[in-house]
């Protein structure tokens, strides 16, 4: 445990905190644009629509990828020196295709046919590898700048989580089928990568469900999986296997949310287990440690708030970098005393609320509360805002099985824009195996993810708000800004962006309607779409080239 020294993690404070507790520590409204407002400039003969329609049928707006290879994914990938390493190539395109990377540092290999990387990297450095793609329809090619040091999760975690999908119904096979339905619906091929179990793999002491009722820990402090989850290893090998990456669940009280063992006084020994069984990250939800504060305030009298909050999760953060593989550590305690600011003294995301899914009408609400916020947000530490539950997603009220999202298509569109203008962790939670044409368009857009994981790691700030509608602008790597048009209100709205508010020369810009993956025209000074009810339009703003 000593072998990893940040002076973050171990104030002195702390120390005594631990000791003492035991808690050791969204037009095809094509309504013309151009007749709405003279600041628009067309080039050829198309005026320039984004995505959204006033009906609601499900329209798919992205192209399918083409046969032709193409490499997805983000442009920076961080891990630590002497820990496992595994990264599959994200790509589209028909397969046989044949991957190669050039650059690769020492330790690392590839696998020719499925793109996955794995070995490890000694030796902390920066180092430029050209990924490439090859087949008989083609060839691409990407940069990605692998950084070995201290930070992981250099972008945005992306993957999937069962909680909307299959509550307390969880089941190994549940999750070994989720990474095949990953990899086969083409979701790992735009960047999903995470299979994350969340809540009910424990025992608890009473359950409906006696295959989930029995003992907590083994006879020196092992946490047990019930008898759904036979063994934990071969899950995370298959997982791994494919070159996905393995996740899980926690509390740091006695008790998950749903009433299975927690880590509460097994900390260390749980980061241990978790690590030692394979995983890769971990949520850690807040839940019964509640219980646990008026005892620490007892014992602790002149313990802060903001003390008490962060306690558990800088220790089991601590613990975890303290385990010889990469774990992301996702701090879920619902926005309290707030987490933005010092969550990334103890890990790599933290959840901004309550659970989304049951107030799911509230995702614009949530949106615009973690834009606030969004100056916390950069490379290695994100805002979360709970999971995408589009498609079929379970009942949340009753933990039911899943069902058609309520959300309308155009909401849909909008729900994914918005975290991806959030630089938000990207977790589908939903039924992999009912995922339709219209779903996986709304996931896989990569010019929509690639604004996501944008290198510099921004979150978009609102820029200009009125009563229903307001402005996002997140300022991307090349210079150019992803832009969402927000309407949360029950009318279409006509709503503007100037370019001086997008932090851009008041001169001729190219719009890129980012849904549809096409160059909408040019525009000077400001752009105006004509945006459904709970619609965003999502344009890339990208300065013109000098002729
Ligand atoms: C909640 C948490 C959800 C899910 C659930 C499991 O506290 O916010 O995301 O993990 O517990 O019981």
């Amino acid at each position: 445990m000593n072998k990893i020294k940040h002076k973050t993690y171990l104030p002195v404070f702390y120390l005594l905190l631990f000791c003492s507790t035991g808690i050791a520590l969204r037009s095809s409204a094509q309504e013309p644009l151009a007749k709405m407002k003279d600041t628009i400039y067309v080039k050829g003969t198309k005026i320039p629509a984004a995505i959204g329609a006033a009906g609601q049928e499900a329209e798919i707006l992205t192209p399918k990828p083409g046969p032709v290879p193409k490499i997805n994914g983000p442009k920076i990938y961080g891990c630590r020196p002497g820990h496992p390493f595994l990264y599959r190539i994200p790509a589209t395109g028909i397969r046989p295709i044949s991957f190669s990377a050039r650059g690769l540092p020492q330790g690392l290999r590839i696998h020719k046919e499925t793109g996955i990387i794995t070995g490890q990297i000694q030796k902390k450095g920066t180092y430029r590898v050209k990924l490439s793609g090859k087949s008989r329809y083609g060839k691409d090619t990407r940069i990605l700048e692998i950084k070995c040091g201290d930070q992981i999760n250099l972008s945005p975690p992306m993957g999937w989580n069962n909680w909307y999908a299959h509550y307390e119904r969880i089941t190994d096979q549940m999750m070994r089928e989720a990474a095949d339905h990953l990899v086969s619906s083409g979701m790992a091929d735009a960047g999903y990568q995470y299979i994350n179990i969340d809540d009910c793999w424990m025992n608890a002491q009473h359950h409906k469900d006696l295959g989930r009722v029995g003992r907590a820990r083994d006879a020196i402090g092992n946490i047990l999986p019930n008898s759904y989850f036979p063994d934990m290893r071969s899950l995370t090998n298959y997982i791994h296997g494919k070159g996905l990456k393995a996740g899980i669940y926690t509390s740091p009280g006695p008790t998950t949310c749903a009433g299975f063992t927690g880590s509460y006084g097994h900390e260390a020994a749980d980061a241990l287990q978790f690590a030692k069984w394979g995983f890769d990250f971990l949520k850690y939800d807040y839940c019964s440690y509640e219980y646990l504060e008026k005892k620490i305030r007892d014992s602790l009298p002149g313990i802060t708030s903001d003390q008490l909050m962060k306690a558990p999760y800088l220790k089991m953060g601590y613990m975890l970098k303290s385990q010889s593989r990469d774990i992301s550590f996702n701090l879920c305690q619902y926005g309290r005393n707030d987490v933005w600011v010092w969550g990334s003294e103890a890990g790599n995301s933290w959840r901004t609320g309550a659970d989304l899914g049951p107030e799911l009408n509230q995702f614009f609400e949530v949106a615009l509360k973690n834009a606030v916020h969004g100056k916390w947000t950069r490379p290695g530490a994100w805002s979360d805002p709970d999971y995408i539950q589009i498609g079929y997603v379970g009942n949340t009220n009753g933990m039911g099985l899943p069902e058609l999202t309520r959300l309308s298509p155009v909401e849909q569109y909008s729900f994914m824009s918005l975290w991806a203008l959030l630089a938000a962790p990207l977790f589908y939670s939903g039924d992999l195996t009912k995922l339709n044409d219209f779903s996986l368009n709304v996931l896989c857009n990569a010019e929509v993810i690639d604004v996501d994981q944008d290198l510099l790691g921004k979150c978009a700030s609102v820029v200009s708000k009125t009563e229903n509608t307001f402005v996002l602008v997140k300022e991307l790597e090349d210079g150019s800004r992803a832009i969402g048009l927000c309407n949360k209100g029950e009318t279409q709205e006509r709503v503007t962006v100037k370019w001086k508010e997008a932090g851009l020369p008041d001169s001729s810009m190219n719009i890129r309607d980012i849904w549809r993956q096409k160059n909408i025209g040019t525009a000077a000074r400001e752009y105006t779409a004509m945006v459904p009810t709970r619609g965003v339009v999502l344009i890339r703003v990208i300065p013109s080239l000098k002729k």
